[in-house]
């Protein structure tokens, strides 16, 4: 993934732009938001959105604000993730979480101010039309919404200390973590022109990969060390969360992710998309 590298720093340094702040009497709002967008994320979902946009011969520079929200709303959904009502944990990105260091009343400020702030900045883009902005609009906010990954959040919270079943699970994270990423696809298709037929085929990809990302979320929340990862592990045995890793255990979710990855490989349209295979490496074989 060596060679993203380029697009993501524009991603960071635009996020940077879009929430510097002056001095004010609400500055505590304005300093958590920029914390927390600034802290270093991966910035996958915003790549994928460029990457996506790029396939169908949109210049990326423009894409870019889109990828912006994509990252400002993936953010927000951190900060309340982190929160002590949530997975309450003290560490992301490698810092303290936004809440740890600015308090839960102004952490839940933060994300809601990033929240709004992304959907302001798509209607705000000058690049595109009124009517692929409002179709980015929908997607990200069907994506992030009641039926998408806050329906995925409540899933998680309501089956702590449980034993879900299989379909369960993989509703639970197609919900809270794949969603994200197919909207970041979709997203990327009405901003570069994609045909129906490629789109159809490429979320079919995402949608898998989404759930491969979010096991080896669980993997490594089990066998990673919170200085790699940026994040506390055991977080989610902690919160007798249900895993992939607490319903199959660490060989059979490995297992899984190998059989997903090859499926994803196997499709045809990824020989014409290799930034598609690319990606599928990354998200089996990520340490971060
Ligand atoms: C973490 O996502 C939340 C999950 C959906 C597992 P990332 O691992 O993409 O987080 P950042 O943006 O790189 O910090
Ligand atoms: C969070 O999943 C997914 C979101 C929608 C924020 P996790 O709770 O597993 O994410 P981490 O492990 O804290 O990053
Ligand atoms: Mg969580
Ligand atoms: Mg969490
Ligand atoms: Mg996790």
């Amino acid at each position: 993934m060596n060679k993203y590298i380029g697009s993501i720093k524009k991603i960071s340094s635009r996020l940077e732009e879009l929430t510097r702040y002056e001095k004010c009497s609400y500055e505590a709002l304005l300093e958590a938001q920029h914390y927390s967008i600034t802290a270093g994320g991966k910035h996958l979902r915003g790549l994928i959105l460029l990457e996506t946009a790029k396939l169908g011969g949109a210049q990326a520079e423009t894409a870019l604000d889109f990828a912006c929200a994509m990252e400002m709303v993936h953010t927000y959904s951190l900060i309340h993730d982190d929160l002590p009502e949530m997975d309450n944990d003290d560490l992301r990105r490698g810092k303290p979480t936004c809440h740890v260091k600015f308090g839960a009343d102004i952490a839940l400020l933060a994300g809601d101010a990033l929240m709004t702030k992304a959907f302001s900045v798509i209607a705000g883009d000058s690049f595109f039309s009124d009517r692929k902005k409002t179709e980015c609009i929908r997607i990200l906010a069907d994506a992030c919404g009641e039926h998408g990954m806050l329906a995925g959040q409540t899933i998680d919270k309501l089956s702590e200390n449980k034993k879900i079943d299989f379909d369960s699970l993989c509703e639970l994270h197609y919900k809270k973590t794949a969603r994200m990423f197919c909207a970041a696809v979709q997203m990327g298709c009405v901003l570069g022109n994609i045909s129906a037929d490629t789109e159809k085929e490429l979320l079919k990809i995402m949608n898998s990969l989404g759930l491969v990302f979010q096991i080896k979320d669980d993997i490594l929340d089990v066998t990673s060390q919170s200085g790699v990862i940026g994040k506390p592990v055991n977080s989610d045995e902690k919160s007798l969360k249900s895993t992939f890793v607490s319903l199959l255990g660490i060989d059979k979710s490995h297992e899984m992710l190998k059989n997903i990855a090859t499926e994803i490989k196997n499709n045809p349209i990824i020989v014409k998309y290799p930034f598609f295979a690319e990606l599928t490496d990354f998200f089996v074989n990520r340490t971060i």
